[in-house]
């Protein structure tokens, strides 16, 4: 019999209704909401409240921000993680670390249960299962959400009768996830892949229209593949964070338009809004093509996909994660320098790129007097490189008579 849980809080309608629900129908007398600021620059002081207005017999906010950029953002830039090519996790790496916060205060106040809000059709609920399962396998997870079986309205209206008030923007039918990261944005309109995102989709990207008429060039200073300066001002992860979202954003550049494969097996279309970690993943990729050795870059790519479906899928503590992450660890210690973009209209173009752990050797790339490279050493590499190939079309040639 539970006693005390922590619950996953956000402010919003689905978990404000867990905590009537979590102390009515499952019968705890303690519902503890944690909420975790990741930068989404909500009222944090009015979400406190409005936890312990509907029931919580206490309410927390915990400023996870800075690990949130330092050791998670960081690490999928260190890792160009894009998922399925294009969407780089802004979502889904706040829910391992929100995870390991909840099973941390439930094991500070004695909890013997935590709990969420997710549905049973996204892929929130497998990251915060899975990952509480290895943190804490003694932990219960209890997920009211999943079970309750109400529609909107009627959770809505479960909620009324609690003190919970109805959502402001009803109206609004998108679902939005927002942190410092960037947004994701789906239903309403947009569950018609073929209909066009309407603008007021968008919050922290210009449209081209709105976009400056004027490129900007920027820079920004890599070390060990972490991205330290903007425009050779040092800044910390967070700062540099809101920085490249404001330089990014202003131009329009990082919006997202996906089909996506769930989890759970489902497609969707979503909506992002990533522009600073876009454009990091970006500069870093660039920054080590000019610094790391071919096969480690090729090695590199192949275990890049792995790493973002591992992120995707929930598997952030997982064994597979963890001896991917030695890897790339290893390879950055290399990737330091600086990268030059051109931002204009809703794109992000390399202009440059410049390292002092480069492997770019001037009288090796040259096609001026300096050139160092042997010509004359082609020849027989091409011929035994090219051997296989020849016997091949040799016996094809044969067969053919
Ligand atoms: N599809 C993204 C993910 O699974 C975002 C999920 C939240 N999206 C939303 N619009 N509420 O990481």
């Amino acid at each position: 019999m539970v006693k005390k849980v922590v619950l996953a809080y956000s402010g919003g309608v689905d978990t404000s209704v867990c905590i009537p629900f979590l102390k009515n129908e499952y019968g705890i007398e303690n519902v503890i909401a944690f909420a975790a600021d990741l930068g989404q620059g909500d009222e944090l002081d009015a979400i406190r409240d409005k936890a312990l207005l509907a029931g919580a017999s206490e309410s927390l906010v915990g400023d996870l921000i800075q690990p949130f950029i330092k050791d998670f953002a960081f690490q999928a830039i260190r890792a160009n993680a894009l998922y399925e090519g294009r969407y780089p996790l802004s979502t889904a790496l706040a829910r391992p670390l929100i995870a390991k916060h909840l099973v941390d205060v439930a094991r500070k106040l004695g909890a013997d249960a935590v709990a969420h809000g997710c549905t049973g059709k996204g892929n929130d609920q497998v990251r915060f299962d899975l990952a509480i399962a290895t943190l804490a396998p003694d932990l219960k997870v209890l997920t009211p959400a999943r079970e309750w079986g109400m529609s909107r309205e009627e959770t809505i209206a479960y909620g009324e009768k609690y003190g919970i008030s109805a959502p402001v923007s009803k109206k609004s039918p998108y679902s939005i996830d927002l942190n410092l990261l960037g947004r994701s944005v789906e239903a309403g309109p947009l569950e018609d892949p073929f209909v066009c995102p309407p603008e007021e989709v968008f919050d922290i990207t210009s449209s081209i229209e709105e976009a400056p008429d004027q490129p900007e060039d920027i820079l920004i200073g890599f070390e060990e593949g972490n991205p330290v300066s903007i425009n050779g001002v040092s800044l910390d992860p967070v700062e540099l964070m809101r920085k490249a979202n404001l330089i990014a954003g202003i131009h329009g550049f990082g919006r997202i338009d996906m089909i996506e494969n769930r989890v759970v097996g489902i497609k969707s279309r979503e909506i992002y809004e990533t522009p600073g970690l876009l454009l990091l993943i970006r500069a870093h990729q660039e920054l080590e093509s000019l610094t790391l050795p071919v096969d480690v870059i090729r090695t590199k790519q192949m275990l890049e996909i792995k790493w973002a479906e591992l992120v995707y899928q929930g598997l952030w503590f997982s064994a597979l994660k963890d001896a991917i992450d030695g890897f790339f660890d290893r390879t950055q210690n290399d990737v330091n320098g600086f990268v030059k973009i051109r931002l204009f209209k809703g794109n992000a173009t390399i202009i440059g790129r410049k390292s002092n752990t480069s492997l770019y050797v001037s009288n090796m790339s040259t096609y001026g007097s300096d050139d160092n490279f042997k010509h004359n050493a082609a020849e027989g590499f091409i011929y035994i490189w090219g051997l296989p190939n020849r016997l091949w079309a040799m016996r094809k040639k044969q067969k053919n008579k």
